[in-house]
């Protein structure tokens, strides 16, 4: 990455003003359910704690939309990362104002802070230059870290960066080293295994890999669009009636580009996706009317993993069926599976796939799993993340 990193500066003494992205899931009582994204910035908050920097550390949780709401607190979090740390986190009540500052000038070197969630400012999300000038007046120098928010052009990811010299941290430089090699020198054959809802989140992704992959392989509600403009019947299953004449294209395009898209020839399908009680799997590529598809079948399962199974290079992003439930999660599986045995140099998206990967207990066996959902997707779509773009360069 041609961007500076912490590597590049020294913050012994310095005030860090670091963004994480600490947006994790917790449950009914306030407990986190998955720590993975603080542990996975903790190599750089440990580095700049034995640097001897004064870490301020700042995340959003959830979406508050600019209201204090202490469902949304980022305690939680500071509470793990202290346990995580094997030292305190003191946690603050806001991110800015007159206490913020006034605990920021008395931290001792090695000590960390938690600033407390940015989305209670309304001025976060809309990159309020005042507002991003107050958070940078905390810090000496500007760290980003949250490479799960790198695709928000926000007042702690961009705004900042106006005012503070800004580097990455490791998570955020691993996590674009991998996807950089994906679009610039994937090793083929390229695999890019592509499930979830909806066509229309995935056009773009579907369009920039179309350059880069030789198969795409399509699960997931989205593959029953693709199923209809191919004529083959889709039951009750989903279908992006809007999106009959884009998926056209990308058939058609694909053709021309002689890449490979491979859609389920059976399927796991239910007539009632809440009570699940009635679930068969078709023996055919076509799905009977009142059924809807909800899980590739088990000769999809076999198809994918023999493509799967041939490539040196495999992407996944987006389950392909519905995970959450035990019934339909046999695919997602068996495809999780099948990527974690192959010798390709394998990369999950972030969200659900991580999810998935985490939930069947495969996520050693990967090369690299995003810590960013939407801001993996976008760097695959070949968009430019406006918070690695503010970053100094080197
Ligand atoms: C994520 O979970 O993808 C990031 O934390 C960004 O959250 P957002 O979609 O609410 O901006």
């Amino acid at each position: 990455m041609n961007k500076k990193s912490v590597k590049d500066v020294y913050l012994g003494g310095k005030r860090v003003l670091m963004r994480v992205d600490f947006n994790v899931p917790l449950d009914k009582s306030q407990r986190i359910t998955d720590d993975n994204r603080i542990k996975a910035a903790l190599p750089t908050i440990q580095f700049a704690l034995q640097e001897g920097a004064r870490l301020i550390l700042m995340s959003h949780l959830g979406r508050p939309k600019g209201e204090v709401k202490p469902e949304f607190s980022l305690k939680p979090a500071a509470k793990r990362l202290s346990e995580l740390l094997g030292k305190p986190v003191k946690m603050l009540n806001d991110c800015i104002g007159q206490e913020v500052k006034s605990v920021v000038d008395n931290m001792q070197e090695g000590e960390a802070v938690m600033l407390e969630n940015l989305r209670f400012h309304k001025e976060e999300e809309k990159n309020n230059p005042e507002f991003a000038r107050e958070l940078a007046s905390l810090g000496d120098i500007f760290v980003n870290d949250a490479f799960g928010t790198c695709h928000r052009a926000h007042a702690s990811t961009e705004g900042v960066t106006h005012y503070l010299e800004s580097v990455s941290g490791f998570l955020v430089e691993k996590e674009i080293e991998y996807f950089q090699k994906i679009l610039t020198s994937a090793q083929k054959p390229f695999v890019f295994v592509l499930g979830g809802a909806k066509v229309s989140d995935k056009i773009p992704v579907i369009e920039n890999m179309m350059e880069k992959a030789d198969a795409i392989l399509i699960g997931g509600a989205m593959a029953y669009t693709f199923m209809k403009v191919k004529g083959i019947d889709i039951g009750a299953s989903r279908l992006e009636d809007d999106m009959i004449e884009t998926v056209k294209n990308i058939l058609d395009k694909a053709k021309q580009k002689k890449v490979e898209i491979i859609l389920p020839i059976d399927h796991v399908i239910t007539d009632d996706i809440e009570s699940a009680q009635n679930v068969k799997t078709t023996d055919s590529q076509a799905i009977a009317s009142g059924w809807m598809g909800v899980d590739i079948g088990p000769k999809s399962v076999n198809l994918f993993s023999e493509k799967i199974k041939g490539a040196k290079t495999v992407v996944w992003n987006g389950p392909v069926g519905i995970f959450e439930k035990e019934k339909f999660a046999v695919g997602t599986k068996a495809l999780a599976a099948a990527i974690a045995q192959s010798d390709a140099t394998s990369v999950i998206g972030g969200g659900d796939s991580a999810a998935a990967v985490a939930k069947f207990g495969l996520a050693d066996k990967m090369s690299h799993i995003s810590t960013g959902g939407g801001a993996s997707l976008e760097y695959l779509e070949g968009k430019v993340l406006p918070g690695v773009a503010a970053l100094t360069d080197k």
